[in-house]
């Protein structure tokens, strides 16, 4: 297994009551896994992807991600994880206004601060989120859609083997959102694992499992269906 998530929970407070946004969640996910996870708006979905990446700690439970707890793990070896073997594209787009496009997709590769030229690789991703023709462009002549790409292309600069995506075809239209999602089954294939969130079901066109997540429970869908 590639990752495996035992016993998890994340409690947060509210005014002076705590709730557990994460609620005992078990997973077990393998190298070839394209899961997708569906629940309701507040259901504990994202809370669940930031534990998983490491940018939230968990109350209690276990994640063991390539063998090894990374609950244990401090800071910097959560971010060195982070840039080195998960791809996270978190909700909204997170890219920063004051680089061009070129320089967002790139910035992973600065941190984790590999060998060689990774320009060309950040030109093929952005040909095949769509969006070859932006590539000098700054973040506020972008449309949404447009920036979901970028951090798209972004999150898949350091070959990663954990892709993590949250609602990522949120606010694209059908045709965009299915070109991105035959781009994911397309990583897919080529070995890298896929976890993805949304909350709009019909987009679980593509992957092998189907999640639900429902306040901070989460099970395995009881077939997995999926839309045309
Ligand atoms: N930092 C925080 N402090 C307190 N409560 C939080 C925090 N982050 C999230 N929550 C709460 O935890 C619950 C789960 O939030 P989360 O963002 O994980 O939901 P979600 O399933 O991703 O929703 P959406 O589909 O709207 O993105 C919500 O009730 C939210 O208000
Ligand atoms: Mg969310």
């Amino acid at each position: 297994m590639l990752l495996e998530i035992r016993k998890l929970r994340k409690e947060y407070r509210r005014g002076d009551a705590g709730f557990l946004a994460v609620n005992d969640v078990d997973i077990s996910v393998g190298e070839n896994d394209f899961i997708f996870i569906t629940g309701r708006s507040g259901s504990g979905k994202s809370t669940l992807l930031n534990l998983i990446a490491g940018l939230a700690r968990p109350s209690s439970g276990k994640i063991v991600f390539d063998g090894r707890d990374i609950g244990g793990a401090n800071e910097k070896e959560l971010a060195f994880l982070r840039n080195s073997q998960i791809g996270y594209i978190p909700q909204g787009h997170g890219i920063l206004f004051n680089f061009t496009v070129l320089d967002n997709v790139l910035l992973p590769f600065y941190f984790y601060s590999r060998e060689g030229d990774p320009k060309k690789r950040a030109l093929s991703l952005l040909e095949q989120t769509g969006i070859p023709h932006l590539v000098g462009s700054y973040p506020d002549q972008l449309s949404g859609g447009e920036l979901r790409r970028v951090s798209i292309a972004r999150s898949l600069i350091n070959s990663p083997c954990l892709l993590i995506a949250d609602e990522p075809t949120g606010d694209l239209d059908p045709q965009t959102t299915n070109d991105i999602l035959r781009m994911f089954e397309r990583i897919s294939a080529e070995g890298v694992t896929i976890i993805l969130v949304t909350h709009e079901v019909d987009t679980v066109s593509c992957g092998n499992r189907h999640l639900i997540m429902e306040e901070g429970f989460i099970r395995e869908a009881d077939c997995f269906q999926r839309y045309p």
